[in-house]
């Protein structure tokens, strides 16, 4: 894990599709309404389109085209509604934001964390001799975020020096994790610095599209026994941290 100064840039492995063009379409996904509410707020020429039950809002966002979009809390929302916006919408690129639970020992509610690889946590082959985490039979076993998009986001921060921001492993799973044993396991098997419900699964689905992506996320709570309160009164910060990079990071493409 990094914590982001002033001269952070990285270096990593990029999808073959680069993103991004001012012209190209950005899809937005947020797992919850709280998540988006803000930003939504910002949007211009919005068109609201509904699909599997997810309303999608078509239109410019700071000065781009994007759409944007509530998936639904958890692995399977998530991936189905990214590839909804990938098929149906032609979006060019796929950005995640909302709240997390901070794993790294250094990782406090408000912090920022910006993905640089993601695995799912909650996968587990590990008696046929896998890695826990890695998905049986595919060629890897952590999905890497868009090397420019990565690099934009951390400029992001750079704006925003009051906001403490890492960047490192974001790690997703199917369950709230509220345990000092359980965020334990976590950092131990995964190296991972915050812990959520749907960004693997995101990462997942634009690494079979070969669409770059990357994911904001800002810490509500420490994943551990006080998870569920802080977690509550902590969103708000959290959601008004994660919007304020994305839109420095729009303001940067
Ligand atoms: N999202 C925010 N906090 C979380 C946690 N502790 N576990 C899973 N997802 C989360």
């Amino acid at each position: 894990m990094i914590l982001i100064t002033s001269t952070t840039f990285l270096g990593c492995s990029s999808s073959s599709k680069s993103a991004t063009n001012t012209k190209e379409t950005i899809g937005i996904i947020g797992a919850m309404n709280e998540e988006l509410e803000v930003l939504l707020k910002d949007m211009k020429d919005t068109k609201e389109v509904k699909k599997n039950d997810l309303t999608f809002y078509e239109g410019n966002l700071w000065g781009k085209p994007v759409v944007a979009v509530v998936s639904g809390v958890g692995k399977v929302n998530a991936a189905s509604c990214a590839q909804i916006l990938v098929s149906e919408f032609k979006v060019n690129s796929l950005i995640n934001i909302g709240v997390a639970g901070g794993v790294s020992k250094d990782i406090y509610p408000g912090d920022i964390v910006i993905g640089d690889t993601y695995v799912q946590h909650d996968v587990d082959t590990s008696v046929f001799g896998d890695k826990v985490g890695q998905i049986p039979r595919m060629d890897v076993y952590d999905f890497k975020a868009d090397e420019k998009l990565l690099n934009l986001a951390i400029e992001a921060t750079k704006d925003h020096t009051d906001i403490k921001s890492h960047v490192g492993r974001i790690v997703s799973g199917d369950q709230f994790i509220a345990s000092h044993d359980k965020v334990a396991e976590i950092e131990k098997n995964f190296n991972a610095s915050a812990v959520e419900m749907e960004s693997a699964s995101i990462a997942q689905v634009a690494y079979l599209n070969n669409i770059p992506f990357v994911i904001i996320r800002s810490i509500s709570d420490n994943a551990n026994n006080g998870a569920t309160m802080d977690y509550k009164e902590f969103i708000p910060i959290g959601v008004k941290n994660s919007t304020a990079i994305l839109k420095s990071m729009f303001e940067k493409m």
